[in-house]
């Protein structure tokens, strides 16, 4: 694995980092990339790991980061763009700098990193893996601007893979449920900005929003089961062991769906509805047949591809 040098964006913390230190540790060199010096001085304690300095959203320090890889000789074979923010808000209270800091992090930070690394990766017939989230084929109310940038992210990936299949380069996008890390903590603050600026009409609805952070939470539900309301997020590492696949397996897949199986279920629901959404069309409509025959066809077609 000490051949197949792999850079993660946004080690210092969260799925980062999980990433960085299950790399790390099975022998991958990795250009772990973070922010602050505090947090480049702990990836430099870790063996096999060079930290590399990264706001995703500075082209000169990009190109420094580049000079930095391509200078330390061993070349790059897998890319992770990791690093991402997660502002919520009701979409009438976000301000332009706002939307356009959250794109600029979220979509044109991995579109940016991948350019500037893509002729090492092609060079090694490399790996692209995009971290992108369920929010990328649903959303939801306040979800709005988080949810467009991994939707964004989604047809990125999809543009990427097709035009570099032919220069040997696997692109693979992963798509997490919940996972527990600070990024909820870290978008807090900008969040209850958001809230409180909100005018009416949503501003009685904005106001309870806010209150119910004042409140204690709620007492555990007796139920064990997952719902919208007792929600199960998963450790870092369930979406580790996604990453390592789309890097070092023979067949990667393109796209991995991780989290708990309600939360898959979730996803499968609404891309159906969405697909009756657009079967529901007088131009052009597929009967029930037609479409459970569909289904069994590309199935099929699948199984026979494995
Ligand atoms: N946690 C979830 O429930 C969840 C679910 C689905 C998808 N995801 C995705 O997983 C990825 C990692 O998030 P996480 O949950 O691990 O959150 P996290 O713990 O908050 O980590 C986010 C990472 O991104 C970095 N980052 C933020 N802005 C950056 C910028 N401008 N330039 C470079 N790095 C920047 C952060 O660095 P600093 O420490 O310097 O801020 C940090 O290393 C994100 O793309 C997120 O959308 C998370």
């Amino acid at each position: 694995m000490e051949n197949y040098p792999v850079l993660v964006t946004g080690a210092s913390t969260g799925i980062g980092n999980d990433i960085t230190h299950q790399l790390a540790a099975q022998g991958t060199l990795v250009f772990a990339t973070a922010r602050k010096e505090a947090d480049l001085q702990s990836l430099s304690r870790i063996d096999n790991v060079i930290p590399v300095r990264l706001d995703v959203r500075d082209p000169q320090q990009l190109a420094a980061a580049a000079e930095q890889v391509s200078r330390y000789g061993h070349g790059l074979y897998g890319l992770v763009n990791n690093a991402g923010v997660g502002d919520l808000g009701l979409c009438s209270t976000w301000t332009d700098e706002e939307l356009v800091d959250i794109f600029n992090v979220n979509v044109f930070g991995p579109f940016r990193v991948t350019n500037a690394f893509l002729p090492m990766l092609v060079e090694s017939r490399g790996r692209v893996v995009l971290i992108s989230s369920q929010g990328g084929m649903i959303s939801k109310k306040y979800y709005g601007p988080y949810t467009m940038t991994k939707h964004a992210l989604e047809a990125y990936s999809v543009a990427l893979r097709d035009e570099l299949s032919d220069y040997g380069v696997q692109v693979s996008i992963v798509q997490p449920g919940g996972v527990v890390t600070n990024i909820g903590a870290n978008s807090f603050p900008g969040m209850v900005r958001r809230f409180q600026r909100a005018q009416p009409p949503f501003k009685a609805e904005a106001d309870a929003v806010l209150e119910s952070f004042n409140q204690p939470p709620p007492p555990a539900p007796e139920t064990d089961e997952e719902s919208e309301g007792n929600r199960k997020p998963s450790p870092p590492g369930v979406v580790t062991q996604a990453v390592l696949d789309a890097l070092f397996a023979q067949k990667p897949k393109f796209r991995y769906l991780v989290g708990t199986r309600w939360e898959g279920d979730r996803v499968i629901h609404a891309l159906i509805e969405k697909l009756l959404d657009e079967n529901d069309n007088p131009q052009h409509r597929y009967s029930r047949e037609s479409l459970v025959a569909l289904l069994t066809q590309k199935i099929e077609a699948r199984h026979a591809g494995q």
